[in-house]
């Protein structure tokens, strides 16, 4: 049976993608830099949902990470019938200001691995009678934001380029979805040095569980475009039909 590969799946979003489809019965591969966690969690997840479960703890924003993914697969014999790009980071700051890793790092991570993960993918993925890609964008995609200006620039990227492949996928067996999350109780806002915010982005958090359900029912039904949560859906939509400057301006005294 075909495996469902999932980025980041040592917490956040990631892990609770990884047990939504472990419910639906789903044998998974986990991919990221906790060793440890991974191993814990992958043990858990075998005894709860009775599912086969590998782990491959790797730093994804390194150079050619998705190549190192792809010849794990071949040598391990695995296929793949779902892929999850889900590892990503932001980083709060004034653009000039990001530390170089950061910067460097985000722009690896969020979008050069994800998008070789899915062209090395692809023909694997061809192969399969049903198969599926949902890549892990944000609603920072729908316009820019200041101070988060790269991390939203990255995000605009994979929602552009998941829906290219959503259109050019049509009449195969795969589909291509894009999931746009608005605030999640994760690891996120802590990673991305935004504390100041996190009082006031809790009141509007979702949980990682709610938008793993979500996401994986709409990547089931080859949605397009996922975005969990009415005020999410809301804002991301008004964003695309008001003039831009407002969307933004409101962004840049949110996260000022
Ligand atoms: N939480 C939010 O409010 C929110 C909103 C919109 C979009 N998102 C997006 O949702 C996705 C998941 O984020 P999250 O909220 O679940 O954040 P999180 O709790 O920080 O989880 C991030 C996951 O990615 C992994 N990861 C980070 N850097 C990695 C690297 N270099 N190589 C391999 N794995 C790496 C982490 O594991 P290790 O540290 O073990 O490597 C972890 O499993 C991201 O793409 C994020 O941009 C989040």
């Amino acid at each position: 049976m075909a495996y469902a590969l999932i980025t980041g799946a040592s917490g956040g979003i990631g892990l609770a993608l990884a047990r939504e489809l472990a419910a639906r019965k789903h044998d998974l591969l986990l991919i990221a830099r906790s060793g440890q966690t991974l191993e814990k969690l992958a043990s858990d997840i075998r005894q709860q949902y009775r599912v086969k479960v590998d782990i491959l703890a790797m730093d994804l924003a390194a150079p050619n990470a998705a190549q190192a993914v792809f010849n794990w697969l071949q040598s391990s014999n695995y296929s793949v019938d779902i892929l999850v790009n889900n590892a990503g980071f932001g980083s709060w700051g004034l653009y000039e200001e990001i530390p170089e890793s950061e910067f460097q790092g985000m722009m690896q991570l969020n979008m050069v691995t994800l998008a070789n993960l899915c062209r090395l993918l692809l023909p694997m993925l061809k192969k399969q009678e049903k198969a599926y890609i949902l890549n892990v964008s944000s609603t920072a995609a729908y316009q820019a934001v200041p101070t988060l200006s790269l991390y939203a620039a990255t995000k605009a990227f994979v929602l552009v380029l998941t829906r290219g492949l959503n259109w050019e996928l049509q009449g195969t067996s795969v589909s291509a979805s894009c999931l746009s999350p608005g605030p999640t109780t994760t690891g996120f806002i802590d990673r991305a040095n935004l504390g100041r915010i996190k009082d006031r982005a809790e009141k509007f958090s979702m949980s990682a569980e709610a938008v793993a359900n979500i996401a994986i029912k709409g990547m089931l039904a080859g949605k397009p475009e996922i975005i969990p949560g009415l005020t999410n859906w809301l804002s991301a939509k008004l964003a695309e039909i008001v003039p831009k400057g407002i969307p933004e301006r409101i962004a840049r005294n949110l996260y000022k």
